[in-house]
């Protein structure tokens, strides 16, 4: 396992996070065996894996309750890294949420305290306040945002001090390349990758774009024609499937899972500190740990990148992968 720093602070974590929204969302990712989740989480710590990615929203907090359960009797070795509910950005609302995480994740302190979206209707420094006051009081070590782009991160820079920005960032969502990362890099914002497979797609499971579950198929990856998806757009469809093939062939030359190689690639891009991929069960939390142990050539980051280069061209900057009319600026 490979470890780094989150930003300007000690606070050290593995460079994979586990992501934990899909073990409690079957609505979006399909049905979850409870056991398989625990399982995911055990197999995670015992590959190295430190950091854990929650969120309030995920379960309508279930999954910080299960993180809380689970971890309680390593909290001293794990860091919690959770989001606050994106329709509470205001002052009072984000420490009684920051109250309400405390409580489900059964500790006494968040170690990264995120905001999950921006929220055009409540300042910067309104939510910063809060953030502010919360570090203070020692209930959260270090604040973060998510979903932060080229324009709203240097104005909650001027507020505050973020250490990471969580985007959404993968070999088939290169968006964050055209301006964010360099972005990040120039203020010592680490990079959080979410939906770093690209929801699996870059596990090589689908054999067509047919084969992807609705709830997944509402990107902008995919086209609009998809029965959830809304943001009319003709997506890239064609230029995926023809990506993933290259893809294949390169993990295959180089012996390992596509999973592993996709997610080995993002740890060598700029300003990225850690890939927060999500996991169902023990194999693939297992699988996915692994990746930090894989160090690409600089060739093979090459070809990886050129094999997806015009599903970059197609998606272009917009950084939502759900919405054209884009919520991150
Ligand atoms: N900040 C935000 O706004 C935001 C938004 C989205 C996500 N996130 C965070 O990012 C995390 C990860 O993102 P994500 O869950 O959207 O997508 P992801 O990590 O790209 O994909 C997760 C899915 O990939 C499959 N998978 C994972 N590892 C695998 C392996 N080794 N072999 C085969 N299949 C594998 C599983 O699919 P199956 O279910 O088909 O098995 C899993 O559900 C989330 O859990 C959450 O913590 C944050």
């Amino acid at each position: 396992m490979q470890y780094t720093t989150l930003g300007q602070t000690d606070i050290e974590v593995s460079r994979i996070c586990m992501g934990c929204w899909a073990i409690v969302d079957p609505q979006t990712w399909g049905p979850q065996d409870e056991e398989d989740a625990v399982a995911a989480i055990n197999a995670s710590r015992a590959a190295g894996v430190n950091f854990f990615d929650t969120a309030a929203s995920y379960g309508d907090g279930a999954s910080e309750e299960l993180l809380g359960r689970v971890l309680e009797p390593h909290r001293q070795e794990v860091v919690l890294g959770t989001k606050l509910l994106s329709s509470c950005n205001r002052r009072d609302e984000a420490i009684r949420e920051c109250e309400n995480s405390l409580r489900r994740l059964r500790t006494d302190y968040i170690d990264l305290f995120q905001i999950h979206w921006p929220d055009r209707d409540v300042p910067f420094d309104e939510t910063a306040e809060a953030l502010d006051r919360l570090l203070e009081q020692g209930k959260i070590r270090a604040a973060g945002v998510s979903n932060f782009g080229p324009k709203d991160l240097p104005a909650f820079l001027d507020v505050m001090r973020t250490e990471v920005n969580q985007i959404a960032y993968s070999m088939l969502f290169r968006a964050p390349e055209y301006e964010l990362l360099s972005l990040c890099e120039e203020n010592d914002v680490t990079v959080l990758c979410y939906s770093p497979l690209a929801e699996a797609l870059l596990t090589g499971k689908f054999e067509s774009a047919d084969d992807v579950p609705a709830g997944r198929a509402r990107t902008r990856l995919y086209s609009t024609s998809r029965p959830q998806a809304r943001h009319g757009e003709p997506g890239a469809e064609k230029e995926i499937f023809e990506a993933l093939r290259r893809v294949r062939e390169v993990a295959e030359a180089e012996g390992v899972p596509m999973a592993q190689l996709s997610l080995a690639w993002l740890l060598k891009q700029k300003a990225v500190g850690c890939a927060i991929a999500g996991a169902r069960n023990e194999r693939q939390a297992r699988e996915n740990a692994g990746a930090a142990d894989l160090d690409l050539s600089a060739d093979v980051v090459e070809e990886l990148s050129r094999a997806t280069d015009a599903v970059k061209e197609k998606l272009g900057p917009n950084l939502d992968m759900w919405q054209a009319d884009s919520r991150i600026q």
